[in-house]
């Protein structure tokens, strides 16, 4: 007896003429009559697997220069000597495709010897000898991607995805169709780096837990999520680039756009900003300082006088906490931190003294700064340069060394780039043993994701510290007896 039945055989049959079709599209893609023709760039292995696909929706996403908006470019040119054939790569705005090295003067570069293809500025078009076309465009506010509305494309490419809204990624959907005797796939392409405001939407829709578990341990290849295709971009995979250099160029950057751009590392938005063990420790031992190792060794002994003591202060009662106390975010505290600066000979670490918390009115917050500097005596108070800063400034100039610091109209995470930075490489420390102020701040620290919403005064705090002790020079502290 046998286990297969009439339909079981129809099953077969369709499933062997659906694989038949699929290989079909396979060798269409393969072919790429218009790749060859006017890409001068043959794609490495990883950007010939994108150019591949046969499914509708695909994702080159990962690290920063794997070669994803040169294949974006490749993928619309594949059908180019397809008459009719129509293709659309969009970006945010059109600045960005029109930078140096942006893809309007990338494809006029690849196309420049091709007297057939005929290109139009103004509509930022391209149309070769088949009739076919390649137009550029932008999609910035809501109501741009109605500009797209009475067009269809058998290709639309969205190069930087992170930066595009869902509600407009999924609109160009309807702009996808064909005429029945137009014998092209149709294809929305996309290509980004992790991070930008599109962040947690792209991943959702194609990084499944298949694929990130897969990452996570070095896996590579093809992952698909609801019949979209996700592709890992590395920069190892683009032979084109001096991966040592880049690295190099790379590791200035702050921690977590750096884990983005450098390992297309999509899973770091769930985790805290500052890890674990960027934290280092100091003891105070009588007159000195003892900088401890990650294993808690010793490896700087300095005396407290040589090192310069500063505090900084984020006050609150910022226009940005007035728009969080409305949306019933958590609630801000003043932070006064106080600081010691060791001497360049030794190197340039920051020892957190101090830390003064409280929810506080203005007179408070100007008692707390008096307070401060008779207990600890800084040589610089720095204090944000907002509507409550300048009016601390103004009331307390005559007593106490005070002066405000610029926020540089930057949002928090870029603010706490240098700060970000300074904490990986192991160069901030506070104090080994418990005291009342260090458990909060450190589980404030550690649970950071950077959302605008979380509670980040003595992140702000610490922040400005950075920013000011770049500049800052004068005397010394002298020896507390705090540990
Ligand atoms: N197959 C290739 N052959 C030759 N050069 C290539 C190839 N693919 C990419 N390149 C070149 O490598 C450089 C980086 O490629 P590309 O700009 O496409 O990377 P990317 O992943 O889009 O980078 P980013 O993340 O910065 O946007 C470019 O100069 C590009 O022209
Ligand atoms: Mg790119």
């Amino acid at each position: 007896m046998t286990n297969s039945t009439p339909l079981s055989d129809v099953s077969i049959a369709l499933r062997a003429e659906r694989e038949r079709r699929r290989r079909v599209r396979v060798e269409r893609l393969r072919d790429q009559t218009g790749l060859s023709l006017y890409s001068p760039h043959a794609p490495y292995p990883k950007q010939q697997q994108f150019l591949e696909l046969d499914c509708r929706e695909a994702f080159f996403g990962g690290a920063a220069g794997g070669g994803k908006s040169d294949c974006l470019l490749m993928c619309a040119l594949q059908f180019v000597h397809v008459p009719a054939y129509s293709a659309l790569i969009l970006r945010k705005d059109t600045q960005r495709l029109r930078l140096s090295g942006g893809l309007i003067p990338r494809s006029l570069e690849w196309l420049k010897t091709h007297r057939e293809v005929h290109w139009n500025g103004n509509d930022s078009r391209f149309t070769f000898p088949s009739g076919a076309t390649l137009q550029f465009g932008y999609l910035d506010s809501a109501s741009d991607k109605f500009r797209y509305g009475s067009s269809e494309f058998q290709f639309i490419g969205f190069d930087e995805l992170t930066e595009f809204r869902e509600d407009d990624y999924n609109f160009m959907f309807s702009r996808l169709r064909k005429t029945v005797d137009l014998d092209v796939p149709l294809r929305v392409r996309s290509a980004s780096n992790p991070g930008n405001a599109g962040h947690v939407w792209v991943k959702s829709k194609f990084i499944s837990e298949e694929a990130e578990k897969a990452l996570k341990e070095g896996g590579d290849g093809v992952f698909y999520k609801d019949g979209a295709a996700f592709i890992p971009s590395k920069i190892s995979d683009n032979p084109a680039i001096d991966e040592e250099e880049y690295r190099k160029s790379l590791s200035h950057l702050p921690p977590v756009t750096r884990e983005r751009l450098m390992h297309g590392d999509w899973s770091i938005r769930e985790d805290s900003l500052i890890r674990e063990h960027y934290l280092r420790y100091y003891r105070v031992k009588g007159e000195f300082l003892e900088l401890l190792d990650k294993d808690n060794n010793v490896f700087v002994r300095v005396d407290q006088r040589q090192c310069q003591r500063s505090s900084t202060c984020d006050p609150a009662g910022t226009s940005e906490d007035i728009a969080k106390q409305k949306k019933n975010a958590a609630h801000s505290h003043t932070v006064i931190q106080t600081w010691d600066r060791t001497p360049s000979s030794v190197g340039k670490y920051l020892a957190l003294r101090h830390q003064w918390r409280k929810r506080v009115g203005f007179n408070d917050l100007c008692q707390g700064l008096r307070d401060t500097h008779k207990e600890f005596r800084p040589q610089r108070i720095h204090i944000e340069n907002e509507k409550l800063g300048v009016a601390a400034v103004d009331v307390l100039r005559h007593e106490i060394p005070i002066q405000t610091i610029a926020t540089g109209g930057k949002d928090k995470v870029s603010r706490a780039g240098p700060f970000l930075s300074k904490l990986e490489r192991g160069e901030i420390f506070l104090p080994l043993y418990n005291n009342d102020w260090k458990p909060d701040l450190e589980s404030e620290w550690l649970a950071w994701t950077g959302d605008k919403d979380e509670p980040a005064d003595s992140i702000d705090a610490a922040a400005y510290e950075v920013l000011a002790t770049e500049s800052a020079c004068g005397s010394w502290g002298g020896v507390l007896n705090l540990n």
